[in-house]
């Protein structure tokens, strides 16, 4: 096998183009059909965000027949549990990225900004306005950890559900407001956690245009746990 063939995935990984084959630590791994052809079309857009319907329609035969994100978010993560040193990155909850280590150092800056979000302690969430109901397409880690939920559980849902039946908040008229006029807004808020802890929130939503600053791409929510906060205030009152 000549090396100019190689796709080195990671230290331990390489996609032969030849032989059209997955190594791990210069053993062969066994796909399957549908995963073979997962990678032959993540090789051809190496390095690049490929969306997640062009994945399901690349499968469609070996996956379900009607079109189902969830399908096609399942077969990956089943292929990232079997090879855990594959770098197959999941991207604002609608694309995948194969990285491979070759890269650019345009690419790489790239990829540190996405892990810089992912790993940010600030709970953070992306929505889409230009999809039925602005709903949530990305949330990092640190967003699951606060609210006790799965990313799979929130992806494709409109936030409002954070906040349940507490809907008598004066922030969310304001959120509201921002939101229509695609402005920024920052605004303290009662959410509550999947067992229904209710969690104090100082949140600011930052519309996300596109390069031109013309049409409205994103919705972006930086939280700030402030739970503890209204306690402090109880503490400091007493005090004086
Ligand atoms: C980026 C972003 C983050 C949001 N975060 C929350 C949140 O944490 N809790 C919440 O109740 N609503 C949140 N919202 C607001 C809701 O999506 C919704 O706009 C709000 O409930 C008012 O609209 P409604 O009257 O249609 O429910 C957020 C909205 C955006 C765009």
């Amino acid at each position: 096998m000549k090396n100019n063939n190689l796709i080195r995935l990671s230290s331990s990984c390489y996609w032969s183009m030849e032989t059209e084959s997955l190594a791990v630590d210069g053993v062969d791994i066994k796909l399957s059909i549908s995963q073979k052809k997962l990678f032959k079309f993540l090789v051809k857009h190496i390095n690049k965000p490929v969306l997640n319907l062009d994945i399901f329609y690349e499968l469609h035969d070996s996956l379900d027949k009607e079109f189902n994100e969830k399908s096609v978010r399942n077969f990956i993560t089943g292929l990232r549990k079997s090879v855990p040193c594959l770098n197959l990155v999941n991207i604002y909850g609608g694309y995948y990225m194969l990285k491979s280590e070759q890269i650019s150092k345009y690419i790489k800056l790239k990829e540190q900004f996405f892990e810089i979000i992912e790993q940010s302690k600030n709970p953070i969430v992306v929505t889409s306005p230009n999809e039925y109901d602005n709903p949530i397409i990305y949330v990092n880690d640190a967003f699951c950890e606060l609210f006790g939920y799965e990313y799979e559980e929130v992806v494709g849902q409109n936030c409002r559900f954070l906040h349940g039946n507490d809907t008598k908040q004066e922030a969310l008229e304001r959120i509201r407001e921002a939101i229509s006029a695609q402005k920024s807004v920052e605004a303290n808020i009662r959410n509550y956690t999947k067992d229904g802890d209710m969690v104090y929130e100082d949140i600011t939503i930052s519309p996300i245009f596109d390069k031109q600053k013309e049409k409205l791409s994103y919705f972006l929510g930086i939280y700030k746990d402030i739970t503890s906060m209204p306690l402090f205030l109880e503490k400091v009152q007493e005090v004086l």
